[in-house]
């Protein structure tokens, strides 16, 4: 199918929901899962279960990475309908200039009909702000862009491609840097269940739980503060069962 988005170095995939996802021909990989659906799978492992448990007038928001944007527009979408008093501010890294650029011809949901404005905006100025959003992209490597920022978010969604494809977005290390922007009361979510990357977040202070639904395969929620709404992985139980396995390292990529 040809689309004018960014043909050379991506293809639409229509995932099992009804909505577009792009294939990167760059990292062989889908930038979601298409069996959970691109925007599905923006709401259920990101969206609504960090605002289950996030309960503030203005909430920070980091986005691990912009891709497509579906984490940050599908985040407009649902805080428009649920929350229309709540102010947004809306922080996203992403190395690939040209795919943001070329993002006002991607084939979007219906879902975000009206949001034409705000994707025009981000992929000419890279920034958007109305009364309630505020989101700003940044055009380079996530990794240098997290270090300037300290106890600064209450959410974070954690959409890295996946950890054999990216290692780089999922180590110790990185999380430890992610760790110290977040504030005390602040919710990671990622669609990773991985036990070497849950170990990642638990060794830099993060308690870990299950998202689970019907329509979806399993996905982690983390946090350093109790959260009630989900179940909680037993990462004792869990690390001496798997004495073997070790976080993701800077050292071994
Ligand atoms: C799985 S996609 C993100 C999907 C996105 N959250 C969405 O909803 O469409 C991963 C993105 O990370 C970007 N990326 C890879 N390495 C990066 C890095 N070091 N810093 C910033 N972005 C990076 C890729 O270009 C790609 O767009």
């Amino acid at each position: 199918m040809s689309s004018g988005f960014n043909d050379e170095l991506h293809s639409l995939t229509l995932s099992e929901d009804g909505s577009y996802t792009a294939f990167s021909k760059e990292y062989d990989e889908h930038y979601h899962s298409t069996k959970d659906g691109a925007l599905n799978e923006s709401l259920v492992k990101h969206v609504v279960p960090a605002f289950s448990v996030t309960d503030k007038d203005e909430i920070n928001i980091l986005d691990i990475c912009y891709g497509l944007g579906f984490n940050t527009l599908a985040t407009v979408v649902y805080v428009k309908e649920n929350f229309p008093n709540k102010k947004i501010n809306i922080y996203s890294p992403e190395l690939d200039a040209s795919l943001i650029e070329s993002l006002p011809k991607f084939t979007y949901p219906k879902e975000f009909d009206g949001l034409e404005d705000i994707i025009k905006c981000l992929s000419e100025s890279n920034v958007y702000t109305d009364e309630q959003f505020h989101i700003e992209l940044f055009v380079g490597d996530a990794r240098e862009y997290i270090k300037q920022f300290n106890d600064k978010f209450d959410i974070v969604y954690q959409d890295a491609f996946s950890p054999s494809t990216n290692p780089i977005l999922w180590t110790k290390e990185y999380f430890a840097d992610i760790k110290s922007t977040m504030k005390e009361e602040a919710v990671l979510t990622t669609y990773s269940i991985a036990f070497k990357i849950r170990l990642a977040l638990y060794e830099n202070g993060l308690e870990l739980y299950t998202n689970s639904g019907k329509d979806y395969r399993t996905a982690t929620v983390a946090s350093a503060k109790e959260l009630d709404k989900f179940d909680r992985v037993d990462m004792p139980h869990k690390i001496s069962c798997n004495q073997d396995i070790m976080s993701l390292r800077d050292g071994d990529i």
